[in-house]
């Protein structure tokens, strides 16, 4: 079995914890370093988190810190009415974790393991992009040389969702629009899990507390850190359970047959009242319609479909081995 690669930017933040107790557990994945972002919470926090979740369920896995700020506009505050003021759902004291730090930046670590696998790495960026466009900026030679890159962000309107950050934009596009521009700007294979299929695909209670009494540890620790983010949730009217935003990009990249996607050049507004809203061209409009500012760049697949119940499935089943 080939396995999957994977590099994990991640801004933990409750659903990262999700997915990378997924991450850790499925059996064709490899995962090659964890590298953080500011984001959810300052970059202390998701550095700190990242290495408490590494040590916990990956535990030789290298973490890499992240930008503490987006390319061009200041860092947002943080998020704690959503993720808690740990951004981990204030279960337990966190504290001092005992493992170290990789001493490169984030994004030079990327670039090392990038040219150490040529064609083999997968860069799966479920919070802002800032990393990935930095690695770009110094060595735009990666982007020929990574297999793939899988982005949890932005919304297409399928379900007449535009955003969750504001009414224009989903959070991670909203956090650094320029950095995801960027990326999606970028000649390497880009895939978007949006809100338009995470929307779709909601852990409910029972599904959580199923998972609570039958899946060991990382169960009970799914359970756990999804109080809080259940709680946001319901006061922010989805009263069934949490979305899984993170753990679908996740599940892209080992089960993409459950999604359905659309191919075209996407666009992120970088200023203004809409900063960070997603806008792809689709490609079967490049005929009849010229887009100068969408033509020249390559097309990403955006997924606007989904078997939720298949990715949930595969969740349940992955926390069960
Ligand atoms: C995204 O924003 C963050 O708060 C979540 O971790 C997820 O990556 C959802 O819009
Ligand atoms: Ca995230």
């Amino acid at each position: 079995m080939t396995k999957h690669r994977i590099i994990y930017d991640t801004d933990p933040g409750i659903d990262d914890a999700i997915a990378l107790v997924f991450l850790a557990r499925h059996p064709e994945i490899e995962l090659v370093g964890i590298t953080s972002v500011f984001g959810n919470a300052d970059i202390d926090t998701t550095t700190r988190n990242a290495l408490y979740l590494a040590s916990r369920f990956a535990p030789h896995v290298p973490v890499a810190r992240g930008a503490a700020a987006p390319l061009k506009c200041p860092a947002p505050e943080p998020i704690s009415h959503i993720h808690g003021n740990d951004a981990l759902g204030d279960i337990e004291r966190i504290g001092h974790v005992d493992k170290p730090e990789d001493g490169r930046a984030a994004h030079r670590f990327m670039i090392d393991a990038v040219r150490a696998h040529p064609g083999e790495i997968t860069l799966l960026a479920v919070g802002p992009m800032t990393n990935l466009a930095l690695a770009l900026q110094e060595a735009p030679d990666i982007a020929a040389l990574v297999r793939e890159v899988v982005v949890m962000g932005g919304a297409f309107g399928i379900n007449g969702t535009l955003g969750n950050a504001t009414p224009a934009a989903e959070a991670n596009m909203h956090a650094d629009p320029d950095a995801a521009d960027i990326v999606f700007g970028a000649p390497w294979n880009v895939s978007i899990v949006g809100l338009d299929v995470t929307h779709e695909t909601v852990m409910t209670t029972a599904f959580l507390a199923s998972l609570r009494d039958s899946a060991g540890d990382a169960g009970r620790f799914v359970w756990d850190v999804s109080r809080f983010y259940e709680r946001f949730h319901a006061s922010d009217g989805i009263s069934r359970g949490i979305y899984a935003h993170d753990y679908s990009a996740a599940a892209f990249v080992v089960a993409r047959a459950l999604y359905t996607t659309r191919s075209g050049p996407v666009r992120v507004l970088t200023d203004g009242i809409a900063a960070g809203l997603t806008i792809q061209k689709p490609a079967s409009m490049r005929t009849d319609t010229p887009a100068p500012d969408w033509d020249t760049r390559p097309a990403c697949d955006a997924c606007i479909g989904v078997d939720a119940d298949a990715v949930l499935d595969l969740f349940a089943r992955t926390l069960a081995r």
